[in-house]
């Protein structure tokens, strides 16, 4: 079926939609993006996915293209084009076409994109239940992770690298320390505290990861912000991923070894839980 997509103001059949060749998201990897998740025909954390966005063109120096209502608007009328129960709106914003030269131009028009996936909800997820078996790769990417840009081809090569070792993910490291996985928050357990990378350059300052340790600390669950190491990954009791699109996913084996138990463990099953109830509150058409 032909999707209804978003670019540059107007809503098209996904056959008709169409961007310069000169466009620098496709030269360059001159463009950001987001990614927001719908469930249950509502859309999760619209406002800390905009306040991100902004964010990263402002790191940029891009400009917003439309306001924040437009934006919701725009999410809420694919929504609804599309009949999306669970799935997710993608969002890409480049600074726009110019005649191909290393420097910005300096009147390009930005290229606003949005479209819809489908996905299984929350609680039809089969890796929530199993949990995941990831490979540790080194981390290759470039030093500004905060900036959620779509220059995504180490994390591509990352998971290609994790389905040659029959796993589902990679998580990267530098220095002997975790940064994230290829396209997710990573987080371990260790006799009750859960422990997760600080803020910085070197990971996406992710929503999920921001809803989930807020109401983590709500909980009284003990969190430390903090690097840790593989050999720390290793030995923990559980360990788990935090994403839009899927929320919370246990992680069981690491580089062919079972973490704790080797099945998904109490800490992550109760933040799930709680994750489950905070999307539940969310309005219908809300943000
Ligand atoms: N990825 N770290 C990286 C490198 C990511 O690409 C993502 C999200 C996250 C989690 O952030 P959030 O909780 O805001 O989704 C962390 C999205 C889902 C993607 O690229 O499809």
């Amino acid at each position: 079926m032909s999707r209804t997509v978003h670019v540059n103001g107007e809503y098209l059949p996904e056959e008709e939609a169409k961007v310069s060749v000169f466009d620098r998201g496709f030269l360059f990897a001159d463009g950001v993006y987001e990614v927001t998740s719908v469930l249950d025909g509502k859309l999760i954390d619209f406002e800390g996915h905009a306040r991100r966005l902004a964010r990263s063109l402002s790191e940029l120096g891009m400009d917003m293209p439309v306001t924040e209502g437009e934006l919701l608007e725009i999410h809420r009328e694919l929504v609804r084009a599309n009949e999306i129960t669970d799935g997710l709106v993608y969002l890409q914003i480049t600074r726009g076409a110019a005649d191909r030269d290393f420097a910005y131009p300096e009147n390009a028009t930005p290229t606003i994109v949005l479209f819809t996936q489908s996905k299984p909800g929350l609680a039809d997820s089969p890796l929530a239940k199993t949990g995941m078996k990831v490979i540790a790769i080194e981390d290759q990417r470039w030093g500004r992770r905060d900036i959620k840009t779509v220059q995504l081809l180490y994390p591509s090569m990352g998971k290609m690298m994790a389905k040659a070792a029959g796993c589902d993910d990679a998580w990267m490291v530098e220095d002997g320390q975790v940064t994230e996985g290829t396209s997710n928050n990573a987080y371990i357990v260790k006799n009750g505290v859960i422990i997760t990378r600080q803020l910085g350059h070197e990971i996406l300052h992710g929503i999920t990861r921001a809803a989930v340790l807020r109401f983590a600390k709500e909980a009284q669950m003990k969190v430390e912000e903090r690097a840790f190491t593989l050999d720390e990954a290793k030995e923990a009791d559980e360990a788990f991923i935090t994403l839009t699109s899927a929320g919370l996913i246990p992680i069981v084996e690491l580089d062919g070894r079972p973490i704790g138990t080797g099945r998904p463990g109490r800490v992550v099953d109760r933040l799930r839980r709680l994750y489950v109830e905070y999307v539940a509150a969310f309005e219908r058409g809300g943000a």
